[in-house]
């Protein structure tokens, strides 16, 4: 069996798998050759030869248990119509939202214009590289895609007052997100992603009260019809207050951790398998402090299914060495 699914499914305590939150991105100075040739982002995550040849490059370098695919969460978004774009220094910027023009939306447009990325999927599963290693998938949360689509930049760290305002748009975007989201994930799978990660990276802004109807509900919509196609998943609801609470809702297959939890709670209070956690600020130091943050979180979850991950992506400014060396002393753990 794959890495992951050694994990995730027979929950083997003994075997690490390794991967990183943007393993394919600016850090690697092959990515930032081709990224320097194409301006823009949006198409160069609908280039299928270069986004196969981008997901393959960590995977050319380091011993990873996986590969997930060069792509990004807004991409829904822009296969939903709205306008998308992403600056330099300032992220993404998306256009006006029409709830109209998002309604009338086909599942046959949809498909057409996403298709690029299902084509990279499929190139990346046939190459050699990845035979015995998984291919992870992924989606954005219908509530953090929610909050970029109105938002139409990125939050940062809170919500606008007034972002709560129209209910009605809210939830007819909400239920537009769930039921694209479920057909993204399906075209994924059957080009050949054997995992699935949840990226809900804005989930820590809300209110305890507001979790059910913009977090649990829908990604538990999306998680059932994962698990019906008999493909793992993993939820990473980030800097969220109460990790076992969403557990126990949403029950995922792996839950992934961000830096600021403490992993010895983690550990006491949830039964499933873990993933990430350690900050990736930590690979900006030096090797003898890696090695003891990333010794810290072995130990604590030696006898615990366990993903080596970080607790957010790789940073622009890593060293790659230090992903190698990494990579190595998990490896030899
Ligand atoms: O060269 C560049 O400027 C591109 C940087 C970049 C973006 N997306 C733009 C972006 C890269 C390398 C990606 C790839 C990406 N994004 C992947 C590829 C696979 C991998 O992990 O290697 C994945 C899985 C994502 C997922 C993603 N995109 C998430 C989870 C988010 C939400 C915010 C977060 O960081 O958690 C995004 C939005 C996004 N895409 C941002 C940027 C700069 C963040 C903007 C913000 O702060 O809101």
């Amino acid at each position: 069996m794959k890495p992951i699914h050694e994990c995730l499914i027979n929950k083997n305590t003994t075997i690490k798998p390794i991967w990183f939150m943007r393993q394919a991105g600016r850090y690697l100075p092959e990515f930032r050759n081709i990224r320097k040739l194409n301006p823009n982002f949006i198409n160069l995550c609908l280039n299928s030869n270069l986004s196969n040849q981008i997901t393959l490059q960590p995977l050319k370098r380091f011993n990873l248990s996986a590969a997930i695919i060069f792509s990004d969460i807004l991409m829904v978004p822009y296969g939903l119509n709205q306008i998308v774009e992403f600056k330099k220094d300032f992220g993404p910027k998306l256009g006006s939202l029409d709830l109209k023009k998002i309604q009338n939306v086909t599942k046959e447009d949809f498909n057409k214009k996403l298709k690029p990325i299902y084509t990279c999927i499929k190139k990346v599963k046939s190459n050699n590289i990845i035979k015995e290693k998984n291919l992870i998938g992924f989606i954005g949360a219908p509530w953090t895609l929610l909050l970029y689509m109105i938002n139409r930049k990125s939050p940062k760290k809170k919500i606008d007052s007034n972002f709560f305002n129209n209910k009605n748009l809210l939830n007819e975007i909400l239920k537009i997100l769930e039921i694209f989201l479920i057909i993204h994930v399906e075209n994924q799978i059957k080009n050949g992603a054997d995992v699935i990660q949840i990226f809900d990276s804005w989930a820590g802004l809300l209110d305890e009260k507001d979790l059910p109807k913009y977090v649990y509900e829908p990604t538990l919509n999306i998680v059932n019809f994962i698990k019906s196609k008999k493909i793992p998943v993993i939820c990473f609801p980030r800097e969220i207050k109460n990790y076992k609470e969403y557990v126990d809702n949403i029950k995922p297959d792996g839950i992934s951790i961000d830096y600021k939890v403490d992993p010895i709670e983690i550990k006491k209070q949830i039964k499933i398998p873990v993933q990430g956690g350690i900050n990736p600020n930590v690979l900006l130091s030096d090797k003898e402090n890696l090695k003891k943050e990333a010794t810290k979180y072995l130990n604590i979850f030696k006898d615990h299914p366990y993903i080596f991950n970080l607790g957010h992506g790789v940073l622009p400014e890593t060293n790659p060495m230090m992903i190698d060396y990494l990579v190595k002393f998990v490896s030899d753990y």
